[in-house]
């Protein structure tokens, strides 16, 4: 596999493939790789396209008192995992390449960027799109690959490429967990032990709220359990909401379908899942 960190090479490279037929897919990532961002990897490869991983850690979506400065960084690390999953390039610009003097422009795409994690996190979604979209028009990939575990984010990014016309297939993956339900996140390596251990009420909470409101239990009633589970297991709790799963809008509308998504600290932690809920 190779790294390249030039934009001209990328372009080479993949105009050599496209020159032989061949398809090519995106998976853009901040490093720090685990099986979650395998999976969007494998997924990429069943369909015989030549994939591309990024990794960048994109200082434009933290905020002034985020993790960017102790976000984990192990390119070496990353590039043997990519290649043992059948990566064919990994994408790894510097900041100066990504944002070199002059760089001016901020895409912002609003509705879906305002709730949830955009309200937590002031211009988290800005950093996020603009990104997102010089990435794509650097490798112009068939389809990009994001997991679901950002729901919130791949809803975003298909409303970017919808409104800009960007001609990308968008994918979504299921989100990978550990084996007692947590999300797996490059962040859960800053919980310690107890804080690990606690966590899993996250799932936890989610997956019994979900299967309530399915049974059709009254959502702030149920949601006000989940709240307080969560409390209860030392979380300070950012939001737990019940969202129309297209638009992100609280859910009002009758057979809409419904994401129930959290995000919640633990110690200096945050963390997010979400999950569909399914009337039974
Ligand atoms: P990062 O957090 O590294 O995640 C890269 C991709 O992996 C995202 O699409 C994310 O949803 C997916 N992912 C992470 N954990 C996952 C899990 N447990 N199961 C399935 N997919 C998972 O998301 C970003 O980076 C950045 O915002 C980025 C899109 C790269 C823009 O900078």
């Amino acid at each position: 596999m190779l790294t390249v960190r030039d934009l001209e090479e990328l372009r080479a490279r993949v105009a050599g493939w496209r020159a032989a037929g061949d398809r090519v897919a995106l998976v853009p990532t901040m490093g720090a790789l685990h099986a979650g961002h395998m999976a969007l990897v494998e997924a990429a490869r069943r369909g015989g396209t030549r994939v591309v991983a990024s990794i960048f850690v994109n200082p434009r979506q933290f905020g002034p008192n985020e993790d960017l400065a102790r976000y984990p960084r192990r390119e070496m690390a990353d590039a043997r995992l990519l290649a043992e999953h059948g990566c064919d390039l990994l994408w790894a610009p510097t900041v100066e390449t990504m944002y070199p003097a002059g760089f001016a422009t901020t895409i912002s795409v609003a509705g879906v960027s305002e709730g949830l994690d955009g309200a937590a996190r002031p211009g988290h979604f800005d950093g996020v799109a603009t990104v997102v979209a010089k990435l794509l028009g650097q490798v112009r990939p068939d389809s990009a690959w994001f997991g679901e575990k950002d729901f919130q984010q791949l809803a975003v990014i298909r409303r970017l490429v919808a409104d800009l016309d960007i001609d990308v297939a968008i994918m979504g993956v299921p989100t990978q967990r550990d084996d007692d339900g947590l999300a797996l996140s490059s962040r859960n390596i800053y919980l310690d032990e107890g804080e690990r251990a606690r966590a899993v009420a996250l799932p936890r909470a989610l997956g019994i709220a979900a299967r309530a409101i399915g049974r059709g239990e009254s959502p702030d009633a149920v949601l006000a359990d989940a709240y307080a589970a969560l409390h209860a297991a030392g979380f300070v709790v950012d939001y737990v909401e019940l969202v129309d799963a297209e638009t992100l809008a609280p859910a009002t509308a009758p057979g809409r379908p419904l994401r129930l998504l959290a995000a919640a600290r633990m110690g200096a932690t945050r963390l997010i899942d979400n999950v569909p809920v399914e009337s039974a």
